[in-house]
């Protein structure tokens, strides 16, 4: 037996669970409100017997005991296995003791460094210069304190001194990139000098690294310096502030994205603590995944004139590749156009009302694309329209949902006066080459309302195929929209009498048709929806949502058969015209 399957005997997910929220039973399972969305009616389910939990509201998403901690407590898997390993008893067997080793001197040796620099910024007489440009720059006390700001002296080697005569060798002090050997000579020359010093942590809140900001207005070596690649720190691999604002990001179920440190402090004392910093470089993917675990909603509030634009743009192409909502926060302009503040840090200085509202009034990015895009120019000039559009339909391609894509296009169609097919036909084009290497995002066309509704009905057929005798004349498989409900469907309707009085029977082909994961997933929602509801509620609950979802889907298609063939008419296609002429008909008379 692994460690994997000791642990899960071990230890039961209801137990794992209610350490951190109440547990109520319901049928054979339990709920609870999601601990990971706001929500008044609980819709978060857990089964003792299949040891998983989901959640069928907002998340619409679940797993095992590792999972849950690992999105409770914002861990990685083998951060998870370890904590319950220990819980659970269980020894786990190291890869690599002496990586390990290395790796956990460095931790420390990086957590005294941050300690000496903190101190240092606090009494050394040396760190005057830096106090001052603190004060000048009216950083507050508490911001120094929220992130254990520090100073590194103007001397030459004085963090190294210290180090080596905590026992640190200097191999390990130029290691963990604090140190460099110097030119000329015996020794170390400390890495930082003459610095205001900013830790970088993990999310778990191991420092790994420093940005320093030179104290010179006019700096004649770069304003920032930042750790060297250490085995500890890789810059593409941590966000900045994330350790103490994952909470609040989830709190608030979205992350504020600036560029700088000092913007994230500003942010953070004008009472935003959902704020991190991609720390002057485009975000990539694993620092997005980071941050997606604890939100999919994304506010950049980068330099957004051109310049800036290009070089945000590619973090925020990923952004959206990983499905993520991005919005942009758009700071307030002069009357001329040109730019007011420089960053959020300044702009929360002169203005901090204008800074809340540029945050209340975040738009979409592809909304800001548009506004930014479509200059005057692109409408009166066809060779500028087209570049304009084809840039943005580069950006709606990007989207991983249709239905966002098809709202964005029908905006675009409306603004430029071209037809929404046309549109359609070149960002399909578009959506091949763009997306082909992600074909694992699949678009997925259903609303959350209406995912949840088929959802449910695919549930109650499950706990009473007998409701089949009701569902089957109202519901066409054609009326479901997400794959895995036609799929179940197509079984599930054609099945006759007999075979409807044996849910055991159908479940069982329901697990092999579909998945396993699918069908407990359903029946967990079965006892969520009717665990306390007798047979009669049931069913009638049952028949007027199919109703309803029947209802609705005669009047989308209404809706959408209007628009295509008014486009049809538009452009005179009389082919068009009569075959959606004919479905509108049938439609109607369904
Ligand atoms: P900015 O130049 O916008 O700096 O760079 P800032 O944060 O506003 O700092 P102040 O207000 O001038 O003190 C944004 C971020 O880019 C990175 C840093 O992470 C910085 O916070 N950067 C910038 C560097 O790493 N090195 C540099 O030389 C400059
Ligand atoms: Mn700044």
């Amino acid at each position: 037996m692994d460690s994997i399957e000791e642990i899960k005997t071990k230890l039961d997910i209801i137990d794992v669970i209610r350490e951190y929220i109440p547990l109520a039973q319901a049928g054979a399972n339990f709920r609870a409100r999601c601990p990971f969305h706001e929500e008044k009616t609980p819709s978060f389910m857990v089964s003792r017997s299949k040891q998983l939990w989901y959640c069928f509201g907002g998340c619409n998403e679940g797993g095992d005991m590792f999972k849950f901690v690992m999105k409770q407590e914002g861990l990685e898997f083998g951060e998870a296995l370890r904590y319950l390993a220990a819980k659970a008893g269980v020894q786990l067997e190291r890869q690599d003791p002496r990586q390990q080793g290395q790796k956990t001197r460095l931790l420390d040796l990086m957590h005294l460094a941050a300690q000496y620099y903190q101190q240092a910024l606090a009494r050394a007489p040396q760190a005057e210069h830096a106090r001052q440009y603190l004060a000048n720059r009216l950083i507050d006390p508490s911001i120094i304190d929220d992130f254990c700001l520090g100073a590194a002296l103007p001397d030459a080697s004085a963090l190294s001194a210290f180090l080596l005569s905590k026992k640190y060798t200097a191999q390990e002090i130029m290691q963990a990139g604090l140190a460099l050997q110097k030119d000329h000579g015996y020794g170390l020359l400390d890495r930082f000098r003459n610095r205001i010093m900013i830790p970088i942590r993990t999310m778990r809140g191991d420092v790994i690294g420093f940005g320093g900001r030179t104290l010179e207005a006019d700096a004649r070596s770069a304003k920032y310096l930042n750790s060297p690649q250490t085995p500890l720190y890789d810059k593409s691999a941590v966000v900045y502030n994330l350790d103490m604002a994952k909470q609040e990001i989830r709190t608030n179920d979205s992350a504020i994205i600036v560029e700088g440190y000092m913007d994230v402090f500003s942010v953070w004392a004008s009472g935003m603590k959902h704020v991190v910093a991609s720390s002057g470089t485009a975000l990539t993917v694993e620092q997005i995944r980071l941050i997606g675990r604890f939100t999919k909603h994304l506010l950049f509030s980068f330099d957004m004139d051109p310049a800036g634009i290009a070089a945000t743009q590619r973090g925020i192409e990923l952004a959206l590749r990983e499905g993520m909502d991005v919005k942009v926060i758009v700071l307030p302009n002069n009357a001329d156009g040109s730019r007011k503040h420089k960053d959020p840090d300044e702009c929360i200085r002169h203005d901090v009302a204008a800074w809340r509202e540029s945050v209340a009034n975040s738009q979409p990015f592809i909304q800001f694309r548009m506004d930014t895009v479509l200059t005057q120019k692109a409408y009166d000039d066809a060779f500028e329209k087209k570049n304009a559009v084809r840039q943005l339909l580069g950006s709606i391609a990007l989207l991983s949902d249709r239905i966002e894509q098809d709202h964005w296009v029908r905006a675009l169609a409306e603004r430029v006066g071209i037809s929404g097919s046309l549109l359609w036909e070149e960002l399909v084009g578009m959506r091949q080459k763009t997306r082909a290497p992600y074909s694992t995002v699949v678009a997925q066309p259903a609303t959350p309302t209406t995912r949840m509704r088929e959802e449910i009905l695919m549930a109650a057929l499950l706990k009473s195929p007998n409701l089949l005798f009701v569902i089957v004349p109202l519901i066409q498989e054609t009326m479901l929209s997400v794959n895995e409900h036609q799929e179940l469907y197509r079984i599930l309707a054609p099945l006759p009498d007999s075979v409807r009085e044996t849910p055991d029977m159908i479940g069982e082909m329901a697990r092999v048709a579909c998945t396993g994961e699918y069908v407990d997933r359903l029946l967990l929602l079965a006892d969520k929806e009717w665990a306390e509801t007798t047979e009669k509620e049931f069913f009638a609950s049952v028949e007027t949502l199919a109703r309803t979802m029947r209802a609705e889907y005669i009047r989308n298609e209404i809706t959408r058969l209007q628009a295509r063939m008014r486009e049809a008419e538009q452009h005179k296609d009389a082919d068009a015209m009569a075959l959606y002429t004919r479905q509108f008909h049938d439609l109607q008379n369904m």
